[in-house]
């Protein structure tokens, strides 16, 4: 056994001990998504129920399962805020036990740095222990930087959370205590593709060069779009997150990530959650690394490629070309993640082009997700100022360079036939087009 394998074994806890660590008004962090400590939160929910912990604080971005710390009456114990809204926590935030704290994910790093205290706990799912005493963060290395400022690193470790190279990497002689959980971690199943998405798919794949630099967002779109890339070359990918469908695109033979002037040969993420076979893919895979946040979001950072393009979706877009990615009204339906990082990072790439591509319509063809104006209290995610093309299943448009007038008649262009007429009325009346 080496000193750092004794160093293991001496910090090697259980759960129900692990969590003595908390105690009641703890500001706690953790990487996001599938890399939450699921065991040392359950636990966590446990003692603080049974021993009346209040008023810990519990940051996370993107949770992907349900769990107890987030159960109706926990919020007085562990209050969760979350960084990107999901399926998991939207409806404890709509009912007020749970909280949205808007950022750019880009920009979360510095926040916490210089307008936060020192977290008390840095915590998070990390793979086994190397020969060297480093764990790895896997499938998420967003937030990991702030673990150098916690007072204390709570480790999960599970041997099914793959080993991600890159900016990723924790000491055993940082940690205050670990636990060990063999419980697999959490697959998403991959979104499903309508025949629209492919429709929106095959017009952005157009309009991608070989040799570009990819970011794909969540949805079926983005990954529609890579089903209609099997015939190009050279294909790098620096993004925040790491899709399933790059690994088809790899296995075809069309990511090489040969003509990246940055990270040059790599994959370049920050997260990753989907398929087994993907985390498969990312284990122990040197052609794969994820950095912190701040890196891969960084706007100048993604501008050293050139050809960047950044595919993403939204809820609706009015007539100005202002794109709310976030809420349905004033509701709190996601979070703005990296799409703004992204837009302005291709945007500042030489030949680079941001596309925001959603279907024209939601609710059966009810409503038009192109609007005259945004539905009051919808927040702005992209501004007019930064939208580059807009894509429906109807058509594809750059907006960037069009005047108000030209913006509003290819939105409306783009619009569900039922809706162009009562577009176009508005923008009539709203002094847009004559
Ligand atoms: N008005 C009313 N309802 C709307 C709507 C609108 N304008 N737009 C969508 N909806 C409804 C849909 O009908 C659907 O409801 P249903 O589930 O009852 O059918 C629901 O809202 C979700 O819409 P959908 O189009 O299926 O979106 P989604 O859940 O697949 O994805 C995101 C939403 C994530 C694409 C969107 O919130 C987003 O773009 N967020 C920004 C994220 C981002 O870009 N991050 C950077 C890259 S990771």
């Amino acid at each position: 056994m080496n000193k750092w394998q004794e160093m293991y074994k001496e910090k090697l806890t259980t759960p129900s001990e692990i969590v003595k660590h908390f105690k009641s008004g703890d500001f706690c962090i953790s990487n996001g998504q599938v890399t939450e400590p699921i065991a040392i939160l359950d636990a966590l929910a446990d003692r603080a129920k049974q021993e009346n912990l209040t008023g810990i604080t519990h940051y996370n971005l993107l949770p992907l399962r349900q769990q107890k710390y987030m159960e109706p009456g926990m919020e007085k114990h562990i209050r969760h805020i979350s960084l990107f809204v999901s399926g998991y926590d939207r409806e404890p935030i709509w009912e007020g036990r749970a909280d949205y704290l808007p950022s750019f994910y880009g920009s979360l790093p510095k926040m916490f740095q210089e307008l936060f205290p020192a977290p008390d706990v840095f915590y998070c799912t990390v793979s086994p222990m190397d020969k060297h005493g480093y764990f790895s963060f896997g499938t998420a290395a967003d937030l990991g930087e702030l673990r150098r400022r916690a007072k204390k690193i709570l480790l999960e470790v599970n041997p099914t959370m793959p080993r991600t190279h890159g900016q990723c990497f924790v000491h055993i002689s940082e940690v205050t205590a670990l636990i060990e959980n063999n419980e697999p971690i959490t697959e998403v199943p991959p979104p499903r593709i309508s025949d629209k998405d492919k429709a929106i798919g095959g017009m952005i794949a157009e309009e991608i060069p070989n040799g570009a630099t990819l970011q794909l967002g969540i949805g079926g779109i983005p990954n529609a779009v890579a089903g209609a890339l099997l015939d190009k070359k050279d294909l790098g990918v620096h993004s925040e997150m790491f899709c399933d469908s790059m690994v088809d695109l790899y296995h075809a033979g069309v990511i090489t990530n040969g003509c990246k002037k940055i990270n040059k040969g790599k994959f370049v993420a920050t997260f990753t959650f989907g398929a087994r076979s993907t985390y498969d893919f990312i284990d122990d895979n040197p052609t794969v690394e994820f950095y912190p946040v701040d890196y891969v979001n960084d706007p100048y950072v993604i501008a050293q490629n050139d050809n960047v393009i950044s595919i993403n979706s939204c809820m609706e877009i009015d007539l100005f070309g202002q794109i709310c990615s976030e809420s349905i009204g004033p509701k709190n339906f996601s979070g703005i993640g990296g799409q703004l990082d992204f837009v302005r990072g291709a945007m500042a790439s030489k030949g680079g082009k941001s596309f925001i591509a959603f279907s024209s319509t939601a609710k059966k063809d009810t409503i038009s997700k192109i609007k005259p104006v945004l539905t009051t209290g919808a927040v702005v995610s992209t501004t007019r100022n930064d939208v580059d093309y807009v894509v429906t299943e109807y058509g594809i448009a750059r907006l960037r360079g069009l005047t108000c007038s030209q913006r509003a008649k290819e939105l409306i262009r783009l619009a569900h036939p039922k809706f162009r007429e009562e577009l176009t009325q508005a923008a009539k009346e709203m002094h847009i087009i004559p």
